[in-house]
C-alpha cells in the first residue's frame, strides 16, 4: 500500500552539486535573516518534504485559515503554523519580492527565502486558537510571545543542513523512509511519536499496535524541547538500547523526526500524523494527552480533535486508553482491559522518574525496563 503524500506530491526543495556552491555564492550577496534553531529545523522539515505540500513559510491567507480552521488557503488540513518570525525592525530593511539568506547564530547559510509577504498577526489570537491558551507558562505560547511580531512568507531552498552530530545515520528523508519500507516489503507501517524515552506504556501501546501492522517507525523528536526534558542524545542511546533488547529488529526502524516540540496537544496530534503520513506511515498511534504540557489538555482531546479529520486525512490513527501497569493482572493495561482498582496500578510522574534517575536509581521494572533506566542515569549524570 503506498501511502499518498499530504497534498499529493513530495515536496523538495533542497539543492545539492554545483546547484547548491552556485546558490550558495550568490546567497553571500543577499541580505541576511538571523533564524533561530526551531526556524531551522522548520526549514530542514520543509526542505525535505516532511512538511509537505508545504513549499516555504506560510503567507498570510494560509497562516489565517490555519489558525481560524485548521486549513491552508486550499482547504487541505494543516493544524500549525509553520512561519518565519522577524521584528518590524528587522522586517523594515526587506522589499517583498527580495531573496534573503537564511542564516544561523552559527553563521552558516541554511537556506534562502523568497519573500513573498511580510505581515503582522495577533499572537493572543495564534496562542487562543493553537494552544488552547494565552496563559505564558505554556511553553510554546512563551514562544509565541517571544517571537518578532512580523512573519515573512514565501518559498524556501534548503542549502545547508543543520549538523545531525553522531547520530546522522537515523535521519532518513520522507522519500528515503518510503524507500526503506518498500525494500523492508512492509506493506503496513505504524509511526511513534515521542519526546520522551520509551517507558513501558510506550512499549505496550507501539507492540499492541505492531501486532495489527507490519512494521514500526520509532520517530522520536529531537528539535528544540523544553529544558527539563530528557536531551535528545540521551534519549537516543535509550531507543537504541531498548530495541536491541525488546523489540524484533525485523519489525522496527528508529528515525530521527527533526522537528521542534510545539506542546500545542491536540492540534500537534494532527501535525505529527501528517508528517508520519509523509515519511510513508499508513497508521499513526495517538495515546493519551499527546504533545501535551501540564494541565492544559484533556487526556484524550488530541484523539476526539484529529478523529474530526481522519478520513480527510488519509492515515489510520491508533487510539489507546491510558495505560498502567497492574499489580494484580501482572500486566500491562488499561481500563478498556483491567478489572482492577486503581491502588493497584503503578503511576509515577514525569517529575518523580527524572527525579529517581538524577539520583541514579532505578524506577521500578513495571515502569521502565532496566537497561534503559541504567543509560538514563548515565547519561543524566554527565
Ligand atoms: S509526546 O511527544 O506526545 O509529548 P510522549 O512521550 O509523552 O510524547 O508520548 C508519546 C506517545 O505515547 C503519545 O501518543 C502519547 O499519547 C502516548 N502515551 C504516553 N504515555 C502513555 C500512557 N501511559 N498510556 C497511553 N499512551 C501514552
Amino acid at each position: 500500500m503506498t501511502v499518498e503524500v499530504h497534498g499529493g506530491t513530495l515536496v523538495n526543495r533542497e539543492l545539492t552539486g554545483t546547484e547548491r556552491e552556485n546558490a550558495l555564492n550568490q546567497a553571500s550577496s543577499l541580505k541576511t535573516v538571523e533564524i533561530s534553531k526551531w526556524s531551522i529545523s522548520d526549514l530542514e522539515l520543509i526542505g525535505i518534504g516532511g512538511f509537505s505540500p508545504l513549499q516555504g513559510f506560510m503567507c498570510e491567507a494560509d497562516y489565517k485559515r490555519v489558525v481560524e480552521e485548521m486549513r491552508l488557503q486550499d482547504g487541505t488540513v494543516w493544524s500549525i503554523p509553520i512561519t518565519l518570525p522577524v521584528t518590524e525592525n528587522q522586517a523594515d530593511q526587506y522589499e517583498i519580492g527580495e531573496e534573503v539568506a537564511l542564516v544561523g547564530k552559527d553563521g552558516i547559510t541554511y537556506g534562502t527565502l523568497l519573500i513573498q509577504e511580510k505581515y503582522s498577526y495577533d499572537e493572543n489570537k495564534e496562542a487562543e486558537k493553537v494552544y488552547g491558551t494565552t496563559e505564558d507558562a505554556h511553553p510554546g505560547v512563551k514562544k509565541v510571545y517571544e517571537k518578532g511580531n512580523v512573519y515573512l512568507g514565501g518559498p524556501i531552498t534548503l542549502l545547508n543542513r543543520p549538523d545531525h552530530g553522531k547520530f546522522e545515520d537515523f535521519y532518513l528523508d520522507p522519500s528515503e523512509t518510503r524507500k526503506l519500507f518498500a525494500d523492508l516489503g512492509w506493506k503496513t507501517v505504524v509511526g511513534f511519536q515521542t519526546r520522551n524515552p520509551v517507558h513501558r506504556a510506550h512499549e505496550h501501546i507501539q507492540k499492541t499496535a505492531l501486532e495489527a501492522v507490519d512494521g514500526l517507525l520509532l520517530n522520536p523528536l529531537v528539535g528544540e524541547t523544553k529544558s527539563d526534558d530528557i536531551p535528545a542524545d540521551v534519549r537516543m542511546e535509550s531507543y537504541q538500547t531498548i530495541l536491541k533488547n525488546y523489540y524484533p529488529e525485523d519489525r522496527v526502524r528508529l528515525v530521527i523526526y527533526p522537528a521542534a516540540m510545539r506542546y500545542a496537544g491536540p492540534r500537534e496530534a494532527i501535525l505529527h500524523a501528517t508528517v508520519r503520513k509523509n515519511y510513508g506511515c499508513t497508521h499513526f498511534i495517538v495515546g493519551r494527552d499527546h504533545a501535551g504540557v501540564g494541565d492544559y489538555y484533556g487526556t484524550y482531546d488530541a484523539q476526539d480533535l484529529i478523529e474530526t479529520v481522519e478520513d480527510e486525512l488519509g492515515i489510520g490513527i491508533f487510539k489507546f486508553e491510558h495505560a498502567f501497569y497492574c499489580e494484580v493482572c501482572e500486566n500491562m493495561a488499561s481500563a478498556k482491559t483491567c478489572p482492577h482498582d486503581k491502588e493497584h496500578h503503578i503511576h509515577l510522574s514525569g517529575t518523580k522518574v527524572r527525579e529517581l534517575l538524577r539520583n541514579g536509581e532505578r524506577p521500578p521494572k513495571e515502569f521502565s525496563r532496566p537497561e534503559v533506566a541504567d543509560v538514563l542515569i548515565k547519561g543524566l549524570k554527565k
